[in-house]
């Protein structure tokens, strides 16, 4: 990234009072020109509080769709709108049917990785930093936890006083982490400890000492004694975590988990949204109210 995409960046976004957030997924060249870094829980509060006129949110589709949702009024900029996660799309509005029909007091949990139209069929969102949370604060007994498999399986283990049933998405980048590649890197790293995502198959998780989400695990890696890490979700999470620890090292499993979606996002396409307003994102009419309404019980339940 030259001087100049900065400078430009910088101008642009006083004279259209913009404000740049970005997930920890995003190139570390992303995260350092954005305004707030961080994990979808808190890119959600903060794109709800912003008194920004334009919200340029470097992330995936349902990130931008759910700022939108929490902001209708606002700008929201996809730098690149191409930037979608394929979990947001693993499961229907068929199956929370037959589940409503099969259990008449059932919550339907819909992970924020979800697209509109999923969100708009279900009873509250959570995140990855607050699911335990908010599923144990629900009155209902029968839990329907979509999309995702592996953070559906750690809640109905953290809360097992309740029916936790769980879809069957996942999330192809931390899928693909075995324990083999974990064990290797143990061996070589005998000492380090193991902070995984909980969109990790189960077998990582029972091999970790602290699960949690992105933000979490840079917070445990900060607090801790320890000063060596093997850290199993998407790269990104390298640079805060260096930053804030710099004689701390972090080892990942190879091949290292790269999201290729949030990558999507560079200073080029972010200094070209902010030139045009191009990628502006649209929530269908029809879906701004139901989308919104699991969005704002979220924020409520977990605030
Ligand atoms: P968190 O931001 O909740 O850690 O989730 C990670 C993720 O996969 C976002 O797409
Ligand atoms: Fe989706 Fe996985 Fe990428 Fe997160 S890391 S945006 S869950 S594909």
């Amino acid at each position: 990234m030259t001087e100049e995409i900065l400078r430009e960046i910088r101008a642009l976004k006083k004279q259209r009072n913009a404000v740049i957030l970005a997930h920890y997924y995003c190139s570390h060249e992303v995260q350092a020109l954005a305004d707030h870094v961080g994990d979808s829980f808190y890119l959600a509060k903060v794109a709800k509080g912003t008194d920004a006129d334009v919200v340029v949110f470097c992330g995936v589709s349902f990130m931008g769709e759910s700022a939108k949702l929490l902001n209708p009024d606002k700008i929201v900029l996809m730098p690149d709108p191409m930037a979608d996660c394929a979990m947001a799309h693993m499961a229907s509005v068929d199956q929370i049917r037959e589940m409503r029909a099969a259990y008449p007091d059932l919550a339907v949990v819909c992970y924020i990785n979800s697209t509109a139209e999923l969100k708009s069929h279900s009873d509250v969102c959570v995140t990855s930093s607050n699911a335990v949370e908010i599923v144990k604060a629900l009155p209902n007994q029968n839990i329907f936890f979509i999309p995702d498999e592996n953070l559906g399986n750690f809640v109905k283990k953290q809360v097992p006083e309740k029916n936790v049933m769980v879809n069957h998405g996942f999330c192809p980048i931390h899928k693909a982490i075995t324990v083999e590649q974990l064990v290797r890197e143990k061996e070589l790293h005998p000492h380090a400890k193991v902070l995984s995502h909980p969109e990790c198959n189960s077998d990582i998780l029972a091999f970790s000492d602290y699960v949690g989400s992105t933000a979490d695990i840079i917070r445990y890696a900060k607090a801790s004694d320890a000063d060596a890490f093997i850290v199993c979700t998407e790269q990104g999470v390298a640079y805060p975590l260096q930053q804030d620890n710099p004689h701390k090292q972090f080892f990942f499993c190879h091949p290292t988990p790269c999201c290729a979606d949030m990558k999507r996002n560079t200073p080029e396409k972010i200094l070209e949204v902010l030139k045009t307003l191009k990628n502006s994102v649209q929530v269908p009419e029809h879906r701004k109210h139901s989308a919104l309404r699991p969005l704002d019980r979220m924020l409520e339940v977990a605030k």
